[in-house]
């Protein structure tokens, strides 16, 4: 994000606009059903396959991740699916490069397995967690979120995992615990980007405890119904979809219950630029750029009008309460 050009924010690659299949023939299928009268049948088909199926048609590149799909309101967008070859081929991982394509074509040597998190810090029970047991910790859900960048792109991504709250309830905060940091792999033999300054290595995000608590906050293991691929944080990651892209740390290696907000790496690396809340907000502008507007890859063309950004990416009725009294122009 610091290396700037304008091309870098709304730069991306030639995108297909193919329609993601799955959900256009269901509700093709469901639309079909009820104009032909059977609108209860059908809607009581609809909702028990949405209970037990993905929604996104599986790539087959990588091994499945089952997930039933989520209840939770807010959880499940109907917009249209970023195609899993954007999804996952124009990304922001820096540790791999700065550039859109480097995750891609270099986060492969990234070893995943064996992998365990500690959770550490001001917690009744700190520990390893393997990653065989996260996996089994509470039942997988797909959640179907907006993820919009800092830097003017959006996406709409079928993830897979469980609120991160399950994760913390296991591990009973204390009351002084304030604060949740979240530290991200920093490997020097596969992370090619770690020579490169741009940032303080590890990797380091945070949020204040009760936005981790949040049930839309999403301990992330999977998207379109598969694990996650080495570029998007494989093999888990953090997704907070009413915040800017940046504060969804990937490939998480370390939980951290503390009392005093975390220095985060982008906040280190320019406070003039970036703030700790970092929710996404039309009206409060980059220095450098509006916020107001996005691109949504793979549909809005580089030359096209931008949509609209919405007050915390759309997710302002699930969690605005969060921020209720709060300027929401000086904690930025
Ligand atoms: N996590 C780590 N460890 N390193 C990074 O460079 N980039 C962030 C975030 N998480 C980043 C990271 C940014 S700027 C964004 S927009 C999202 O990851 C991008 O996630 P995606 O590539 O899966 O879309």
């Amino acid at each position: 994000m610091l290396v700037k050009s304008s091309r870098d924010g709304f730069f991306h690659p030639a995108s297909s606009d193919i329609t993601s299949a799955g959900v256009y023939h269901r509700r093709r299928e469901l639309l079909r059903l009820m104009a032909g009268g059977a609108a209860g049948a059908a809607l009581a088909t609809w909702a028990s396959r949405e209970a037990h199926a993905s929604q996104a048609p599986r790539p087959g590149k990588l091994a499945a991740l089952p997930a039933r799909a989520s209840a939770l309101p807010g959880a499940s967008t109907v917009e249209k699916l970023t195609d899993y070859k954007d999804a996952s081929g124009y990304n922001n991982f820096y540790e791999f490069g700065v550039d859109k394509a480097d995750p891609a074509r270099y986060a492969q040597a990234l070893p995943t397995s064996p992998w365990s998190i500690s959770v550490e810090g001001l917690v009744r029970k700190p520990g390893t967690f393997a990653l065989e047991d996260l996996l089994k910790l509470a039942p997988m859900e797909e959640r179907i979120y907006r993820m919009r960048c800092v830097e003017g792109w959006s996406m709409v991504i079928p993830w897979v995992g469980y609120s991160l709250s399950e994760l913390i309830r296991k591990v009973e905060p204390l009351g002084s615990a304030k604060y949740v940091e979240f530290v991200t792999l920093a490997d020097r033999k596969s992370m090619p980007g770690l020579s490169s300054s741009v940032l303080d290595w590890p990797y380091l995000e945070g949020l204040r405890l009760d936005e981790a608590q949040h049930p839309l906050t999403l301990l992330t293991f999977g998207m379109y119904g598969e694990v996650l691929p080495k570029q998007n944080g494989a093999p888990l990651r953090l997704v907070v979809p009413w915040k800017y892209g940046f504060k969804s740390g990937k490939s998480v290696v370390k939980i951290r219950f503390v009392e005093k907000q975390p220095a985060t790496s982008w906040v280190v690396a320019a406070p003039q630029e970036y703030g700790f809340y970092s929710n996404v907000n039309p009206m409060v502008d980059h220095p450098r750029w509006s916020q107001a507007g996005e691109r949504r890859i793979g549909e809005d063309g580089l030359f096209g009008k931008k949509r609209k950004t919405l007050m915390f990416n759309g997710y302002e009725a699930q969690v605005g309460q969060l921020y209720a009294g709060m300027d929401l122009r000086k904690f930025w």
